[in-house]
């Protein structure tokens, strides 16, 4: 038989919390709701400090995010996925969660993904979309839903880890079992753009000795990945054929990886810069979802003739998020912040984030 709810708090409590009717960066609301009042079997009560954004609430709020059959147009949600806060009051049956009142956590992208390929249903758990996120003072979460923090990291630092630095790792790592990722300077890695999962990707890569060539459309935000330890840099304005320099840097061989975060504008030219058997990680479209005229490209053949492998990618499961972790400790890698936001600034660090003009993360603090 279920475990009976748990109160938590009384009905009369009130806090804040951000939501769009997905129509638009312009129109989110700032709005008193109660606090959560009850936990289930399984469930605990967060009290969220610190969230950052993601290309993908930029898109959800501007109802451009159409992947979810399963939300109506339209309709009320609260933004964003990634959230770093402190676990309040345990529900009944989570005693076997290994989490504490007080232990600080950050939350897992899709809540049911925790180990192996994700699966179609899954998607459903989606924070920030389908599920509501976590632009809000306090968020109930199944215990499964949500991972340690390790304590030399601030919590704008750990909030800064669920997407980016998850979706980084299983682009290098996807195909690797767990504790065992790709390591050598003989390894080429690609990273486009100087944004959240781009700049992880190269933190990560550097972690793991990979050698590293970063693209961006701006000279100063080249001399920050440098500064980072890019061991390459390319300004795609200034170089639009990239790839021919990519080709160039690793003697004609090519990369083995490139996290394909662009799209429309750069997947040939990804092709035509993938060493023989190597790997395009599909991670993004910042640059249109629709193909772009230039760059009509026949992937099957391109796929084909040099063993090249394709890979979509959608973040990661909730093991995979732990290994990273375990390697972002062991080298005390500190998430790149751009920009903190206050929480009433919400709204304003979302329009900052879609300007593109940020390197790295931005954060909004709760509380
Ligand atoms: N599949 C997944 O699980 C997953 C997870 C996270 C993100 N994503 C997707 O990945 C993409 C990036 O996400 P994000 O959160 O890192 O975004 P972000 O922080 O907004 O970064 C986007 C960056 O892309 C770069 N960029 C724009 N046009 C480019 C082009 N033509 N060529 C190369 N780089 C270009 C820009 O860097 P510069 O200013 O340096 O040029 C920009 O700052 C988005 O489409 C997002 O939806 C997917």
């Amino acid at each position: 038989m279920p475990s009976a709810p748990l109160l938590c708090c009384s009905q009369n409590t009130t806090m804040k919390q951000w939501v769009t009717n997905q129509d638009g960066l312009d129109k989110l609301r700032l709005v008193d709701t109660p606090e959560p009042s009850q936990l289930n079997e399984g469930e605990v009560l967060v009290k969220i400090h610190c969230v950052s954004l993601n290309f993908r609430d930029t898109e959800v709020c501007m109802g451009l995010y159409g992947h979810h059959k399963t939300i109506t147009p339209g309709s009320e949600i609260i933004p964003t996925s990634d959230c770093c806060g402190s676990v309040v009051k345990l529900g009944p049956e989570t005693g076997d969660s290994g989490l504490k009142e007080g232990d600080r956590v950050v939350s897992i992208f899709n809540q049911t993904h925790l180990t192996g390929q994700i699966i179609e249903k899954d998607m459903a758990s989606g924070l920030g979309l389908p599920l509501s996120g976590c632009l809000t003072q306090y968020r109930v979460f199944p215990a499964y839903g949500l991972v340690k923090v390790p304590s030399y990291l601030s919590d704008e630092e750990a909030a800064c880890l669920p997407v980016a630095a998850v979706t980084a790792w299983m682009s290098i790592n996807s195909f690797q079992p767990i504790g065992q990722p790709i390591r050598g300077k003989d390894k080429v890695v690609v990273l486009q753009g100087t944004g959240g999962v781009s700049i992880a990707g190269l933190q990560v890569a550097k972690a793991l000795g990979l050698t590293t060539i970063i693209t961006s459309s701006s000279d100063e935000k080249l001399k920050r990945a440098k500064e980072l330890g890019a061991d390459h840099t390319i300004n795609y304005k200034k170089e639009p054929n990239w790839d021919e320099a990519v080709l160039e840097l690793t003697n004609g061989r090519g990369a083995d990886v490139v996290l394909e975060v662009s799209g429309a504008q750069t997947l040939g030219k990804s092709f035509r810069c993938v060493a023989f058997g190597g790997l395009i990680s599909a991670i993004g479209y910042v640059s249109g979802k629709l193909d772009a005229a230039d760059e009509r490209i026949n992937a099957n053949v391109l796929a084909l003739v040099r063993n090249v492998t394709f890979k979509g990618i959608i973040n990661g499961p909730k093991d995979r998020f732990e290994e990273v972790l375990r390697l972002y400790e062991s080298k005390q890698i500190q998430p790149v912040i751009d920009r903190t936001f206050e929480f009433e600034q919400a709204d304003e660090a979302l329009k900052y984030l879609f300007s593109g003009n940020h390197f790295g993360k931005i954060v909004v603090k709760v509380q």
